[in-house]
């Protein structure tokens, strides 16, 4: 398994002053910057574009931008997001037209590609596309918003999911988003999980650095 990645929601932090809020995660210890996307149609919130990764580019940062796109239809807004300067680009297939095509065009613009199941989302849909997944995100919170708790039974899918990656042999993560704090990331990571989106549990604390090493250390238990 390759190692564990730490990536704080940018849902919970503060959006008038975004950019260092951004930063201090980083320099706190995070890996990556989870961006959550959400249009009030495929999800009831309305967040961000493609403009704010643009700016927290030009900002300075430069660690991996995971783009959750929460929206639907998907396909128009990803060569605006690859411009942006997102790295990876994960989409829910309920919410595409031709979820193979969606895949092929997140790739064909230079992103890393994932497909997002919610819990109650089956996981049929990764049948015929393993080969072309990046990531597999499984969502442990109903998609919309920050905050809310982790649903149990997310670790038996993850166990799932973590068996089909090993039996494809394809070199996939694991994400899970959604209620992950520092009691229960030793437990998921136990369940196959090797990317841990995290926003509460971070941007809730006064000392970003305290929660991502306590998290560390659980991962490392
Ligand atoms: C929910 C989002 C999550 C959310 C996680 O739709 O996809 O990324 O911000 O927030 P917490 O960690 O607070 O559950
Ligand atoms: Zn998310």
């Amino acid at each position: 398994m390759q190692p564990y990645l730490i990536a704080p929601s940018i849902l919970s932090a503060d959006f008038a002053r975004l950019g260092d809020d951004v930063k201090a995660v980083l320099d706190a210890g995070a890996d990556v910057v989870h961006f959550d996307v959400m249009d009030n149609h495929y999800v009831p919130n309305l967040t961000i574009g493609p403009m704010v990764c643009t700016a927290l580019r030009n900002y300075g940062i430069t660690a991996d931008i995971d783009v959750h796109l929460m929206v639907k239809p998907v396909d128009r807004i990803i060569p605006d997001f690859a411009k942006a300067g997102a790295s990876i680009i994960t989409f829910h297939p309920e919410a595409s037209e031709h979820v193979d095509r969606t895949l092929q065009l997140i790739k064909e613009s230079g992103c890393k590609a994932g497909l997002v199941f919610n819990p109650a989302t089956p996981l049929h849909y990764l049948d015929h596309v393993m080969d072309k997944l990046d990531v597999i995100l499984l969502m442990s919170v109903n998609p919309g918003f920050g905050g809310q708790s982790f649903i149990p039974s997310t670790l038996d899918k993850l166990r799932q999911v973590r068996e089909r990656i090993d039996a494809s042999g394809y070199d996939i993560r694991l994400e899970v988003d959604g209620g992950v704090k520092v009691d229960n990331i030793a437990e998921i990571a136990a369940a196959g999980a090797d990317m841990f989106v995290a926003g509460s549990a971070i941007f809730s604390q006064p000392d970003y650095k305290t929660v991502i090493d306590e998290m560390r250390s659980e991962l490392a238990k």
